[in-house]
């Protein structure tokens, strides 16, 4: 043991919570939430939402809190490692690889998008895109920024490209000063001011009022109406359901092995039952009142409820990087609403994907004995040469096929693995002893039978539903245009790469371990 170096760990609690929710509150919450409310029966979609809440999302908060925790005493700091604690059988690090392939290929693609919320805020400041005052002229704003489209706003991919440098730089030097000198201080930074932006924006909205009287229905009040006046309807159609259970998933940042590598850096007593309440709390506090008061509120007081029922389904970015913009270009001060607005959405990203870079990281250190340094210049690498492709093959419809894999299906698939290996191959009574070791509260005893029985029976029977419904009919291309059809199998064949590379640095790590013990 004395050879081995100390392995990093947080610098205060207040710090661990403020990096976790940091972990999980991100562009989901501003940008998704919303839209996946408004889409799907608005009051009524709260319902499953809710209920997810319950017997899904805050489960799996403690079990992955407990899994990494867990973990790290064996140190270990990715899901590899840990499912090899939890079940000795030698396939177990093999199904845990699943964590490190997720929150790579969503740090690829993510990263990607955060860098478009930092340009946005140095266009809001400098008035760049305040003279497009219509949807065609601020959707061809976005558009040409990214290279979708060619129009005189832009006439090359270099500012988005290097906006994403920036951005790439800015995650990697966080990573690369480490848990307590680099993301935890990012956290206590971004987090206060993430959520100081969020309530001034959301009294702005609410104040907002009726902005043309001479149209009285569009008013910010009918706005919240149309989040939340219940539709119950739709609770008959079961894609409301599985889209309530996306979100929960996606807003949590449960299922991609990120609360893992955190929860590793814990000391073994350290609590985690309050802390994993207080974190999915937070999340909640910040897309539900935060996140569900401004983009769409503002939205119908300025176009009216058809115009913005366009918009929600135009997409999560049209609400985000179109509506909102022309909102900022209308109002005084708007290039300071603009900018905080953005830079809300840069923090929430950031604090996002230096999670989801940590995995990877904690694997080279713990696994293949790499310093930080070394491990987060091969980490840069690798991720600097696949969002090559995400840039500038986007307009293919790349960024959101590997959404959906690893930032959709994958999510379920990895949560139905660690609940059942934590809750029934490593034993349900362990994982409870373990979840509530160190405890500042004692987790209600339902929430045992919950783990064990209901949380992975849901998670089963929404994986077979969606994979019938949904991932059957993507994986045979439907829908997908022929001029498309190459990049889409570019996408999966990226994403099979990437996971062949882990499965091989797992192999290696695991064949290494065997070698030194029998030396
Ligand atoms: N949980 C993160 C988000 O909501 C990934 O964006």
């Amino acid at each position: 043991m004395s050879e081995l170096k100390e392995r990093e760990e947080w610098g205060s609690k207040i710090g661990l919570i403020l990096a976790v929710a940091g972990n999980a509150v991100g562009l989901g919450n501003f940008l998704r939430f919303p839209v996946q409310a408004a889409q799907n029966g608005g009051g009524a979609f709260m319902i499953p939402y809710f209920l997810f809440f319950l017997l899904l999302g805050i489960p799996l908060m403690w079990i992955e809190w407990g899994i990494g925790r867990h973990g790290g005493k064996y140190r270990h700091g990715s899901a590899p490692g840990m499912f090899q604690v939890l079940w000795k059988h030698p396939i177990a690090k093999y199904f845990g690889a699943l964590g490190l392939v997720i929150s790579l290929v969503i740090m690829i693609y993510y990263t990607f998008i955060e860098s478009w919320t930092l340009a946005y805020s140095f266009f809001s400041l400098t008035k760049l895109y305040f003279d497009q005052t219509t949807f065609e002229g601020m959707t061809s704003f976005l558009t040409s920024y990214q290279g979708v489209t060619q129009s005189n706003h832009f006439d090359s991919l270099w500012p988005a490209y290097s906006i994403l440098l920036v951005t790439f730089v800015l995650n990697f030097w966080i990573l690369y000063r480490g848990i307590s000198r680099g993301i935890e201080k990012l956290a206590k930074i971004a987090m206060p001011l993430l959520l100081i932006f969020g309530i001034v924006l959301a009294i702005r909205v609410i104040t907002l009022g009726t902005p043309d009287p001479s149209q009285p229905e569009n008013s910010v009040w009918n706005g919240f109406g149309f989040i939340w006046n219940p539709n119950f309807e739709l609770l008959a159609n079961p894609s409301v359901w599985l889209a309530a259970a996306g979100q929960i998933f996606f807003t949590l940042s449960v299922g991609m092995g990120t609360i893992h590598a955190y929860a590793s850096y814990l000391k073994p007593k350290d609590d985690i039952a309050l802390s994993g309440l207080t974190t999915a709390s937070t999340n909640e506090f910040a897309e539900v009142v935060l996140g569900g008061s401004i983009a769409i509120p503002a939205a119908v007081a300025f176009f009216g409820v058809t115009m913005t029922t366009q918009i929600a389904m135009g997409g999560s970015f049209n609400l985000g990087f179109v509506s909102m913009p022309i909102i900022f270009t209308k109002i005084p001060f708007g290039e300071f609403f603009g900018f905080i607005w953005f830079l809300l959405l840069f923090f929430a990203g950031i604090t996002s994907s230096v999670a989801m870079g940590q995995p990877v990281i904690a694997f080279l250190e713990d696994e293949l004995g790499m310093d930080r340094k070394k491990a987060t210049m091969l980490l840069a690498l690798i991720v600097f040469i696949c969002v090559q492709f995400v840039v500038f093959f986007l307009k293919y419809g790349f960024l959101d096929e590997m959404d959906y894999w690893a930032g959709t299906f994958g999510l379920v698939v990895f949560a139905f693995l660690e609940t059942v290996i934590f809750m029934w191959v490593f034993d349900s009574k362990k994982a409870w002893e373990e979840m509530n070791m160190g405890g500042d509260i004692k987790i209600p005893i339902l929430f045992l039978y919950i783990m064990k029985y209901v949380t992975p029976v849901i998670l089963f029977v929404i994986m077979v539903w969606w994979a019938v419904v949904d991932a059957i009919p993507k994986l045979m291309l439907t829908g997908v245009s022929e001029e498309s059809v190459p990049y889409i199998w570019g996408a999966r064949l990226l994403m099979l790469a990437i996971s062949a590379l882990i499965l091989f640095l797992v192999k290696l790590a695991w064949d290494k371990k065997e070698a030194k013990a029998k030396a």
